[in-house]
C-alpha cells in the first residue's frame, strides 16, 4: 500500500512531538475552559493523541470544512459541512489542525469562531509549511515546520488514501 511513501517522522518521532505540544499547553491553559476543535478528517488521528496528553479538565468539538471550488488549492473561502455542537461563549478555543499550507483555511475559520465571542481563539497543528502561505496567520503551537512536501499519514490523505499509516512520509507522485 505505501512503495511510494517515504517515512518523514517516523510513530516515535510523532510521539514525542505530540507529547511536547501536550506539554506546552496543559502549561499554558492551567485554571481555563479550553475547548479543543478539531478540524476533519486530517486532524482527528492527531487530536485523539494530544487530548490524552493533554493534563487538564477541558472538552472537545469537530468542525468539517471544505475549500469552495474543485481545485486542489485552498481558496480562502470555506464551506462549513459540519458546525460545532458546542456554545463557544467564555471558552477558550484552541483549533487543531494537521498541516497549514497556505493559510487560507485557518485565517476564515479563525474569524469566524471569533465573532462567535469565545475568550480567545488559538491554533495548533502538527505541521507547518511556512514557505506556502498566503495570507499571514498566527500560529500558536507548531510540531514540525516543513518544507513544501507534500505527505501523507497519521490522519493526512492523498484523495482520501494513507490516513491510516502510523507514521508520516512523503508520498511521491510518479
Ligand atoms: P490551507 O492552509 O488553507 O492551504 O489548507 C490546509 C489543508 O490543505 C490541510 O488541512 C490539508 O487538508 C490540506 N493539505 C495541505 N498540505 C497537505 C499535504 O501535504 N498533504 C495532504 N493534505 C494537505
Ligand atoms: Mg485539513
Amino acid at each position: 500500500m505505501n512503495n511510494d511513501v517515504k517515512v518523514l517522522f517516523s510513530e516515535m518521532e510523532i510521539e514525542k512531538i505530540v507529547s511536547d505540544l501536550a506539554s506546552e499547553i496543559s502549561r499554558d491553559y492551567k485554571g481555563k475552559k479550553l475547548l479543543l476543535v478539531g478540524i476533519l478528517k486530517g486532524a482527528s488521528v492527531f487530536m485523539s493523541d494530544l487530548m490524552r496528553k493533554i493534563d487538564l479538565d477541558l472538552e472537545i468539538d469537530f468542525m468539517d470544512v471544505s475549500s469552495y471550488g474543485a481545485s486542489t488549492e485552498s481558496s480562502g473561502v470555506v464551506r462549513i459541512l459540519k458546525d460545532l455542537d458546542s456554545d463557544v461563549q467564555n471558552k477558550e478555543i484552541l483549533i487543531i489542525e494537521d498541516i497549514i499550507d497556505t493559510g487560507l483555511t485557518l485565517s476564515y475559520l479563525t474569524k469566524m469562531l471569533l465573532s462567535r465571542k469565545p475568550k480567545s481563539v488559538k491554533i495548533c497543528t502538527l505541521l507547518n509549511k511556512p514557505a506556502r502561505r498566503k495570507i499571514d496567520i498566527n500560529v500558536d503551537y507548531v510540531g514540525k515546520n516543513i518544507e513544501d512536501l507534500f505527505v501523507v499519514g497519521y490522519g493526512i490523505d492523498f484523495a482520501e488514501k494513507y490516513r491510516n499509516l502510523p507514521f508520516i512520509g512523503v508520498y511521491e507522485k510518479e
